[in-house]
């Protein structure tokens, strides 16, 4: 994952000089989302597919850079169904999530959504009522949790113990009798998503061997017609380390290998990325307000804040950041500015669990400064509390992909 912020810092630059209020916004690189995805593909081998799992951002400009590139859109709820359904009537869709209700079903099988992750066994009796009761077949993949002796530590598990995700493994014999008699519902294949922010490539592929040949034991046990198999997603993103990245050119090298080893290459292997799609399209920019010293520890407050930019304090981290110098001083006294120290970045609500980051070196920054956190393109304004203390909302620039660009200035 190549970070280029180039084109995401002139554009901060202008959008602030041309502001009067102090500055605040989440700027996105399509063309550098199109090329990350691209490059994704490019290097998956034929029988793999990769979808995007909108949860992690699904701003319209974001999935039209995606719909013509990635495979399908990963849903987890009804209001994501409708979102997609409604500008991407074509593009395939596979549901996911736990607790749907009733109506988020029936929608869905309208909706002709190609697979259904079925999350329990009272979500498989509701579902095959309702598609029995309008007549229709749903076409089904079991969310099952694992528990893997050497599943990866990483720091998000949804799986691999007693989470509310998916089928307990030890239910599939229960589960699997009960389809024999339930025609309308026809099983193709099994869903596994134990984990997110999965940084080591050798331990991804090693899960994901696990995947397959539990997979292919329990189509062996169970004598079953299927040919799907969903790795959902989990590539991580390193807020803490960005210089050390998911090595995706290893993970695609020995993925091929791998399919071949296990004897997978007549199985569909669908990916549901959601994190490592487009966390580094997008970064948050934040003007700094104010600099003070406060019983020994230098603060940096920012416009905006975790409202805005809940990441950090969702994940645990100090995220990272650049300082963007802004010529800019309208006042007629002195600049407030700190010299090479480290510095605690906050925001503006009244809690002290406003940060974004802590003991961050800086070599120069000043007040009127523009700080620019990058990898903000996933799980950050989508996952925040935006309208605690009704602070205004930042701007949403998004910055067009190279055509776009050119047909523009024709
Ligand atoms: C079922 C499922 N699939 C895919 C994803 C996307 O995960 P990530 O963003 O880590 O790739 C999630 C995230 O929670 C998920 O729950």
């Amino acid at each position: 994952m190549r970070l280029d912020l180039d084109r995401i810092r002139i554009a901060a630059q202008q959008a602030q000089a041309e502001t009067a209020e102090p500055f605040c916004a989440y700027i996105y690189d399509l063309e550098a989302l199109r090329r990350h995805a691209q490059g994704l593909l490019a290097t998956l081998p034929a029988n793999c597919e990769l979808f995007y799992a909108i949860k992690a951002n699904s701003d319209l400009p974001i999935l039209q850079t995606l719909a013509p590139l990635v495979h399908g859109f990963e849903v987890a709820s009804g209001g994501e169904l409708e979102w997609v359904r409604g500008h991407f009537p074509a593009t395939p869709v596979v549901f996911g999530g736990p607790g749907k209700t009733d109506s988020e079903l029936e929608a869905a099988l309208c909706a002709k959504v190609e697979y259904l992750h079925v999350e329990s066994l009272g979500e498989l009796e509701r579902l095959a009522w309702i598609a029995r009761q309008r007549g229709q077949r749903a076409t089904v993949l079991l969310r099952i949790n694992l528990a893997l002796a050497d599943l990866p530590a990483t720091t998000l598990t949804m799986g691999g113990r007693a989470t509310p995700f998916g089928i307990d493994a030890v239910q599939l014999p229960e589960a699997l009798d009960w389809l024999r008699n339930h025609p309308e519902l026809r099983l193709r294949g099994f869903h596994f998503h134990l984990l997110s922010h999965q940084l080591d490539a050798e331990a991804h592929l090693k899960l994901l061997q696990s995947y397959f040949r539990q997979v292919r034991q329990w189509q062996a046990d169970y004598r079953l017609d299927i040919d799907q198999i969903n790795v959902g997603g989990g590539i991580g993103v390193n807020y803490r380390e960005p210089g050390r990245q998911f090595d995706w050119q290893a993970f695609s090298r020995g993925l091929g290998p791998l399919i071949e080893r296990e004897q997978m290459t007549g199985w569909r292997i669908r990916f549901e990325l959601g994190r490592y799609l487009s966390a580094a399209c997008g970064s948050y920019v934040m003007e700094v307000l104010d600099i003070k010293e406060n019983l020994g520890r230098t603060f940096v407050v920012g416009r905006g804040g975790t409202h805005h930019f809940r990441t950090p304090y969702a994940q645990g981290h100090s995220h990272p950041f650049e300082v963007l110098p802004v010529a800019r001083w309208p006042y007629p006294f002195v600049r407030r500015e700190v010299r090479d120290t480290a510095v605690s970045v906050v925001g503006q609500l009244c809690t002290p669990k406003d940060v974004l980051a802590t003991d961050a070196p800086v070599e120069r920054l000043r007040v009127g400064d523009l700080l620019l956190f990058p990898y903000a393109g996933a799980y950050a304004w989508h996952i925040s509390h935006h309208d605690f203390l009704r602070h205004p909302h930042p701007a949403q620039i998004y910055l067009p992909i190279e055509e776009q660009r050119h047909a523009a200035n024709q």
